[in-house]
């Protein structure tokens, strides 16, 4: 699968080892940043970077980490056709693919430890929309919320 990652300061010393992991697992990562630890970098950046990859179709699916995994998600969730959710269990991690077609995962790097983390990001990129009509209709009601947006 193609992944597209960012992260902020918050979350960049965990993006490696989940690229890496990844990786591990025969997917492509492309890193949309940082690039470097930058204190100063702001999470809504690298959330657009990632939610208009994951928009076009550029990658299938995304990653977004920063402190608390909260602020990427809010930022992710204005685009259209996103649903980004912080999942620090696995439950929610596959189950929100499953049922809801959380297509990025965000996490809080000042939350997660290395080891949990990298078994969410298994769960999700493991776990596949299931298409049940009940969870065709709540995510059609859904997608009529995002007709006035971008
Ligand atoms: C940045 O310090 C921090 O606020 C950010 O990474 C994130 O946790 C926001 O939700």
């Amino acid at each position: 699968m193609r992944f597209a990652i960012g992260t902020d300061h918050g979350g960049f010393n965990l993006k490696g080892a989940i690229m890496e992991f990844l990786k591990s697992k025969g997917h492509e990562v492309a890193d949309l940043g940082a690039y470097r630890m930058e204190p100063g970098d702001d999470y809504p950046d690298f959330a657009a970077a990632v939610a208009r990859a994951v928009q076009s179709g550029q990658a299938e699916r995304g990653i977004l980490i920063c402190g608390s995994g909260v602020g990427a998600s809010v930022a992710a969730n204005k685009w259209k056709g996103i649903r980004a959710a912080v999942c620090h269990d696995c439950f929610s991690a596959h189950q929100g693919v499953e049922d809801d077609d959380m297509n990025i995962l965000c996490l809080g790097a000042r939350i997660i430890g290395e080891e949990a983390a990298k078994e969410c990001v298994g769960s999700f990129a493991g776990a596949k929309f299931s298409g049940a009509p009940r969870h065709l209709r709540r995510l059609e009601k859904v997608k009529g919320m995002e007709k006035d947006r971008i």
